[in-house]
């Protein structure tokens, strides 16, 4: 008997939060293996807020076509292998996309990462702290070039990556100050995680506030949210600062991510460099072992929101423009 695999394809490109019915369900049969080929079934989703900008455009990945499945990262383990290199209760992760089984081949394979079954660790830290948001983090940092003493700004900062840059930035002994959008988020980063202040970007005086927690100027933004905030920050860099432009989630459901003035950052010599955690692929083992044992010493500590059934994953994803996750939003499916 065939067994049944859940898809949510493309159906039209949002305008604004996803709409019910912009990604339609599906189910298809499980295909029948080939030589060289295995079969993994998807337990974890990673919710990432660059997927509204798969929906929509082409950026440094081609938009998702109409009709095809929603490109997501997900943890999967191989429930039947004809693959020489992968045998049952493997476990990866990489694009498997919005559904129950991903088939791993010749030509798909190599996008996947195998990770190992660690005692006490769960599988969903490889989607988070181990996985995509923690190797930005460890990567935007780097651009940043933190320096014991500096302060680092960081937005989105009670988020998947945001939470993560923070702890970094203390690590290296910066003044960190994380911007977020509800008191408990504040509270978490503060109290947990060990920031130096936040701000709540909803209440009306949060930019007296920002610039009351910063008062020797900002050296670094670690910049995740674009418009406004991002445009606030500037005001307050110190001449030479730097910029690691991560993202402007502010822009996603928009269509049009809103820029700082770039005569702010002629004035204030800032170096800005935007970067794609995908270029570091090649470095991805260096930086999680890293982030593994400061996770393991309790240096970097992480939360998670998981939302249960993959027909919930177009809810969770517009969680991530209403502000509805804490740490990494993950579907489990
Ligand atoms: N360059 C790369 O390779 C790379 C890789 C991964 C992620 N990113 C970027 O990093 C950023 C964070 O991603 P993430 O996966 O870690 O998501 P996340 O921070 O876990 O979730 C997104 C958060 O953004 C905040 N937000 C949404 N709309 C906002 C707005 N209009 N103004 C202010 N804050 C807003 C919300 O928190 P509040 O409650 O605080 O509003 C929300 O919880 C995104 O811009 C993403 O595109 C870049």
């Amino acid at each position: 008997m065939s067994t049944p695999n859940r898809q949510l394809v493309l159906h039209s490109r949002p305008k604004g939060l996803l709409a019910p019915g912009d990604l339609q369900r599906k189910e298809v049969s499980v295909p029948e293996l080939k030589d060289g080929q295995a079969l993994a079934g998807v337990k974890y989703l990673s919710i990432d807020p660059t997927m509204r900008v798969w929906m929509a455009v082409d950026s440094y990945l081609p938009a998702v076509a109409i009709g095809e499945v929603m490109r997501a990262f997900g943890f999967a383990e191989i429930t039947e292998s004809r693959h020489p290199d992968y045998n049952k209760g493997d476990r990866v992760t990489g694009p498997t996309g919005l559904q129950d089984y991903v088939v791993l081949d010749a030509s798909t394979s190599r996008s996947f990462q195998r990770v190992p079954k660690i005692p006490f660790v769960s599988d969903t830290v490889f989607l988070g702290v181990l996985g995509i948001n923690g190797l930005t983090a460890f990567f935007g940092m780097e651009i940043a070039k933190p320096k014991k003493g500096e302060t680092l700004v960081v937005s989105a900062a009670a988020g998947a990556t945001g939470s993560i840059v923070g702890q970094i930035g203390k690590i290296h002994g910066c003044r960190v100050v994380g911007i977020a959008g509800s008191d408990e988020k504040c509270n978490w980063i503060t109290k947990d995680l060990g920031f130096d202040a936040a701000i709540n970007y909803k209440q009306p005086d949060w930019k007296a506030k920002l610039a009351a927690a910063v008062p020797k100027g900002i050296d670094i933004d670690f910049e995740n949210v674009g418009g406004e905030i991002m445009e606030t920050i500037f005001g307050l860099m110190n001449l030479h600062g730097r910029v690691a432009l991560c993202g402007l989630i502010s822009g996603y459901t928009k269509g049009n991510p809103a820029m700082a003035s770039l005569g702010t950052v002629l004035v204030k010599r800032l170096r800005v460099e935007g970067f794609i955690v995908l270029d570091y692929a090649s470095r991805f083992t260096e930086a999680a072992t890293q982030l593994g044992q400061w996770k393991m010493f309790g240096r970097i500590k992480d939360r998670e929101t998981i939302v249960e059934g993959l027909e919930k994953a177009p809810d969770a994803i517009n969680m991530l423009f209403t502000g509805g996750n804490i740490g990494k939003l993950i579907v489990k499916v």
